[in-house]
């Protein structure tokens, strides 16, 4: 289905027209609002168009009003509910063995299709793990993988070749943060799951390597993820120690079956929280700066 408009639905408010971020929409010679002919194949799918028309007269390829658009909610969250919500959170690693409903991680994945985008959302994967033997299968080979960083950053060759292959981000976040933790021995299984620790249910955002702005895709996705998951009562935390580990990995790629052209950017824990936190904690940022 390609991308039109219904004259006979079309009230010409022009609104589409302003709110398009890729300005396909246009007057066409008979002054009808109209998609620009040789534009229209950059449509982004955002739905925006579709969003804002009072008579429902535009189709956008692959979205329609009955199955991608609901009414807004009444409910407007305030600033001050909004950022309690936030306060209340905190990364959550002690959780109690009880596991995880399905329903619960589904409205967790619902919630994800409010965040925003770059490119294309439908290449961005989601992998749910919600059993803990399967968690658990895949620890030993992630542990030993991060037990080696220690070996690989006092290679210099090895050192070097992270450096250039992998870029300085990873290489500094390898070298001046995995590195110490590891070098205490931290990850190994004999102190316990240091890594998923025992949370019964596993999220993993991935998508194909080259894919566009599949890196900040997965970590809007992952951001919602945690925020839906504090909003059911579950605590959950980013692991960014699972995707290193299955991108390099074969074993453990195996087990949380992700396919070999995929590459996997955040993982998510989600479990119900065991304790509960008595104050929140509010990191000053020294590094704002306004320009007039
Ligand atoms: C990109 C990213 C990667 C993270 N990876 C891990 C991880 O591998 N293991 C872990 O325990 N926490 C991980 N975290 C969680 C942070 O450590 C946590 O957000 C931080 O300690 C602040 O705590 P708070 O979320 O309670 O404010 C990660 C967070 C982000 C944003």
């Amino acid at each position: 289905m390609k991308n039109s408009i219904n004259l006979d639905l079309c009230k010409k408010c022009k609104l589409c027209i302003e709110v398009c971020p890729c300005n396909i929409i246009g007057l066409n010679e008979n002054e009808e609002v109209s998609f620009i002919k040789d534009k229209e194949s950059i449509c982004l799918g955002c739905g925006q168009c579709m969003a804002i028309c009072s008579s429902k007269a535009i189709s956008i390829n692959k979205l329609s009003y009955e199955n991608n658009f609901t009414d807004l909610p009444i409910n407007h969250v305030n600033y001050a509910d909004f950022v309690d919500f936030l306060a209340n959170r905190r990364s959550v690693r002690n959780f109690k063995s009880q596991p995880v409903p399905d329903d619960a991680i589904s409205k967790i994945i619902q919630a994800v299709e409010y965040a925003p985008y770059g490119s294309e959302p439908e290449k961005i994967n989601i992998t749910v793990v919600n059993n803990r033997k399967t968690i658990e299968t895949a620890l030993p080979y992630i542990s030993k993988f991060l037990d080696n960083i220690v070996k690989w950053i006092d290679n210099p060759f090895i050192s070097f070749l992270i450096k250039r292959k992998k870029g300085m981000e990873t290489y500094n976040t390898v070298k001046n943060h995995l590195y110490p933790i590891s070098k205490t021995g931290n990850y190994k299984l004999e102190f316990g799951d240091r890594i998923t620790r025992g949370a019964p249910a596993l999220l993993i955002f991935h998508a194909e390597k080259g894919a566009e702005e599949h890196t900040n895709n997965s970590l809007i996705y992952a951001t919602y993820s945690i925020l839906a998951a504090h909003s059911l009562g579950l605590g959950a935390t980013m692991i960014g120690l699972v995707p290193a580990a299955i991108n390099k990995v074969p074993e453990v790629r195996k087990i949380f079956n992700i396919p070999e052209k995929n590459e996997a950017v955040m993982s998510v824990i989600i479990g119900y929280p065991k304790y509960k936190y008595k104050r929140t904690i509010k990191r000053k940022n020294n590094n704002i700066e306004w320009i007039q």
